[in-house]
């Protein structure tokens, strides 16, 4: 089984993408739903939630786990990975879906300008500019913290005005402070589901990259530069194009707000992550 972990629905994007591209993979996707939105909590609280969703994942048996959500990977994996990994599970993975951006980002441009739009953690702790810089020396990158459109899209509002009012203003205000952008980086797992607005809003010069294609890609590339993460994870499941939906909150209330997300009735188990009330 690969494990995909978010603060709560948004990640439904990402696991769509990676499900379509793997079917014959099981997943199993864990939402914090009790404990969302992330975007704006603070650093402890990010990583000691996220190693909780980690360690909770591996307990089912999933070698590799991927944090299908910026805000987690970019306050909670580093951590993980140097502090944690070697004392929980040295032989599983974690994966985040920033650097794979990263990675890519300057290919999704012709004049060098780049802007990334987040939540308020993801923007303010710097990691898209820090892991870009590694692999893009001379690219500008701008940021924008886009605060209401988390919201927003939980409340089911993709289509209220309200939604288009705040995604023209957090363009604007990007465009306005760097005009030479040609390319806007969904930098999170909401942001997909508005894309059609971002369309409606930005100028035609401006491309929109959505992260589940590159984190497909880079999944990919990683089971088989990995054979023997790969070997564990159908070991573990038999590849069998299976997917178990799991939440810290109520199964009702996942089953209900995955609609929006996932768009097919999904079987919801409840879960508590506090390793003593497994
Ligand atoms: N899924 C998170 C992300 O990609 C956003 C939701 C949240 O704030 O918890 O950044």
């Amino acid at each position: 089984m690969l494990g995909v972990f978010d603060s709560g629905f948004g990640g439904l994007t990402i696991l769509k993408d990676l499900a379509k591209a793997l079917p014959n993979y099981d997943f199993v996707y864990l939402g914090d739903n009790a404990r969302a939105p992330y975007g704006n909590r603070s650093f402890e609280s990010i990583y000691r939630y996220t190693l909780e969703a980690v360690d909770y994942l591996f307990s089912l048996g999933c070698p590799l786990v991927i944090l299908a959500c910026n805000t987690a990977s970019a306050k909670a994996l580093r951590t993980i990975q140097q502090n944690d990994l070697s004392k929980i599970a040295p032989q599983n993975r974690v994966l985040g879906i920033i650097r794979p951006i990263a990675e890519e980002v300057g290919k999704f441009t012709k004049s060098g300008y780049v802007g990334i739009l987040g939540t308020e953690g993801t923007v303010a702790s710097q990691s898209y500019l820090l892991e870009i810089a590694k692999f893009w020396q001379n690219l500008h990158v701008e940021q924008q913290a886009c605060p209401m459109l988390v919201p927003l899209v939980e409340n089911n509002l993709i289509n209220h005005p309200a939604t288009e009012m705040f995604v023209k203003e957090y363009t604007q205000k990007i465009l306005e402070r760097e005009p030479r952008i040609d390319s806007l980086v969904l930098g999170c797992t909401h942001y997909p589901l508005l894309q059609e607005v971002f369309v409606k809003v930005l100028p035609k010069s401006v491309k929109i990259t959505s992260q589940g294609g590159v984190i497909v890609q880079k999944t990919i590339e990683y089971l088989a530069n990995h054979p023997e993460i790969d070997n564990r994870i159908s070991k573990n499941s038999g590849k069998n194009g299976k997917i178990r939906f799991l939440t810290t909150d109520s199964a009702e209330f996942f089953k209900k707000g995955a609609e929006t997300f996932w768009h097919t009735q999904v079987q919801v188990e409840s879960v508590n992550l506090l390793p003593n009330a497994r």
